[in-house]
């Protein structure tokens, strides 16, 4: 059949619709699609999201292109929130960089991961360790209630090679300190939040990889902490493979065992995905 002007645009399966969409760099940006009704997450988790590809050159179909990525948004929120890198000869970033509001994207509405508060066993401070878009399911963590109802303390590290790519954590940390409902949750003087940005390849207040920072001292010193503790202290991480490997070791070494969905425990860890 020829395709004609009047021919109806056939909308992707599982279409969302994109809302809004902000570039902080040439290699990261974000953006908010609609959330099906009837999608149900757990704040830290992922699903699978992308494109149509291109058409097959023999057959002409086309097939989805879908990669897996954590939720940024807050179980509440009425809307999605994706944060992702763009790799120019990437298979999926390479094209999903360019949406724009309006447009649609493909997702899959089976959220799982690891990156849960029901994968970890009651404690009393909880760190989220990340670097680069690693720190998007934080982003959901973050904003959502239970987090601080849950633990007396909340310290997230993100480390990026440069400080621009800082941006997306520092704004969503600033908002939440101005933000009301907040203020109520954060208490007194916000000291229930703390925001420990780093970069390791330009200059900024704070340098250094979060590994070597927790192995010399410098970030217990920082925030006037004794240590980590089995008995105290909980966990997540996302970030590169070597990071996550690394963060592992140091934890392990103070007493903390991996936990699961199936059998909570002190820390948890998953990989960033695209990218
Ligand atoms: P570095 O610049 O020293 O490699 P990437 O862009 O390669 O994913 O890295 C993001 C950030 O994570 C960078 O600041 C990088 O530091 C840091 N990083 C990479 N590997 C590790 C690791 N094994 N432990 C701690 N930080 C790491």
């Amino acid at each position: 059949t020829k395709v004609t002007d009047a021919t109806p645009i056939k909308t992707l399966p599982d279409a969302q619709t994109v809302l809004d969409v902000e570039h902080y760099t040439d290699r990261l940006f974000r953006f908010r699609v609609t959330r099906p009704p009837t999608l149900r997450f757990r704040s830290g988790e992922f699903v699978m999201i992308g494109l149509m590809g291109d058409p097959d050159p023999k057959t002409g179909r086309q097939k989805p292109l879908l990669r897996a990525y954590s939720i940024a948004s807050p179980s509440w929120d009425d809307e999605l929130e994706f944060y992702s890198i763009k790799v120019q000869d990437g298979p999926l970033t390479s094209k999903l960089q360019h949406i724009k509001k309006g447009d649609e994207i493909i997702l899959r509405p089976k959220p799982v991961g690891t990156l849960v508060h029901d994968a970890l066993l009651p404690g009393k401070r909880l760190w989220f360790f990340s670097t680069g878009t690693g720190f998007a399911p934080f982003a959901s963590l973050l904003r959502d209630p239970q987090t601080y109802e849950d633990y007396d303390q909340v310290i997230v590290t993100h480390t990026c090679r440069e400080a621009a790519e800082l941006t997306y954590s520092k704004n969503l940390i600033q908002h939440l300190h101005e933000d009301e409902m907040m203020q109520e949750l954060l208490g007194d003087g916000l000291k229930k939040l703390v925001y420990y940005p780093t970069t390791t390849r330009e200059d900024s207040p704070k340098m250094g990889r979060i590994t070597d920072l927790l192995e010399n001292g410098t970030l217990f010193k920082d925030l006037g902490i004794d240590g980590i503790s089995a008995e105290t202290d909980r966990a997540m991480v996302c970030g590169s493979m070597g990071l996550n490997l690394d963060i592992k070791r140091i934890l392990e070494g103070h007493g903390l065992r991996e936990g699961a969905n199936s059998e909570p425990a002190e820390y948890v860890v998953e990989k960033a995905f695209v990218g």
